[in-house]
């Protein structure tokens, strides 16, 4: 059986302040045991602080990126090394944001997902289609094209130490959330291709979902077979909320 994972992406918002406020709220509302495994994302700037104010909790810390080099003259880039010394468990990798103003393509993703794997790092692999993708029936090739991406170069043993997250790109900030059934049926896609590669795969990934996940609807979301919590965005800046989505998990 799969643990739940509700983790919170704050993208390139809040503050020091803001980061306090957060975490005093989640220490009073998530419970230390027994619930989904929470995991906290804030900008670079802020991780330290984040990995000391939860030391004493269960929620873990994680980055939004990572450079797929180990060390050298890459200006503004930060090693997976780097982001372990500063007490990261997780990094997200193939952000939707990412492949598309940054021009990331999958072979820079499988590269970022194998550094983050070599230093002990859980990647969080990010996929989904546009919504022009989706209207010419083209989820599956485009979903099981960016798993393979990454599969095909890092092979089912090194991909099984990350955890996936499907993000239908037309469902983020957008509040036009994916229905449970439509996710579930992605869901349900991703499943049964890591399956064809290894059952065991496919039974520990956990898969998660986002865009536009709310309080409102995060219970019917995470009640499906195939989906095993949450990558927040917009709700998470609001920690009454997300600790709602984490508690649903
Ligand atoms: O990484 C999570 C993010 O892309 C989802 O954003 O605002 O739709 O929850 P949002």
């Amino acid at each position: 059986m799969r643990n739940k994972l509700v983790a919170a992406n704050w993208k390139m918002n809040g503050d020091f302040s803001a980061l306090a406020a957060w975490v005093a709220v989640m220490k009073e509302s998530v419970p230390e045991e027994g619930g989904a495994q929470v995991v906290f994302i804030p900008p670079y700037p802020y991780l330290r602080a984040a990995v000391d104010a939860l030391c004493r909790t269960q929620i873990g810390v994680g980055a939004q990126d990572v450079s797929a080099h180990v060390s050298g003259a890459f200006t503004g880039e930060v090693s997976a090394g780097m982001l372990l010394e500063c007490g990261c468990k997780y990094v997200l990798v193939g952000h939707s944001e990412r492949r598309s103003m940054w021009s990331e393509s999958d072979e820079i993703v499988a590269a970022k997902f194998e550094a983050a794997t070599k230093v002990g790092l859980i990647p969080i692999l990010c996929v989904g289609e546009c919504l022009e993708e989706r209207e010419l029936g083209l989820t599956e090739k485009v979903v099981v094209g960016q798993l393979n991406g990454v599969l095909d170069r890092v092979g089912p043993t090194i991909f099984g130490a990350g955890v996936v997250a499907y993000e239908p790109i037309w469902a983020i900030g957008t509040g036009l959330t994916a229905t449970p059934q439509q996710a579930q049926e992605v869901h349900g896609v991703i499943r049964s291709r890591l399956a064809a590669c290894d059952d065991g795969l496919s039974e520990k990934t956990q898969i998660l979902y986002g865009g536009s996940v709310k309080a409102g609807n995060a219970t019917e979301l995470f009640s499906m077979p195939d989906i095993d919590g949450g990558l927040v965005g917009g709700a998470s800046l609001d920690a009454g909320e997300f600790a709602k989505i984490a508690n649903a998990a």
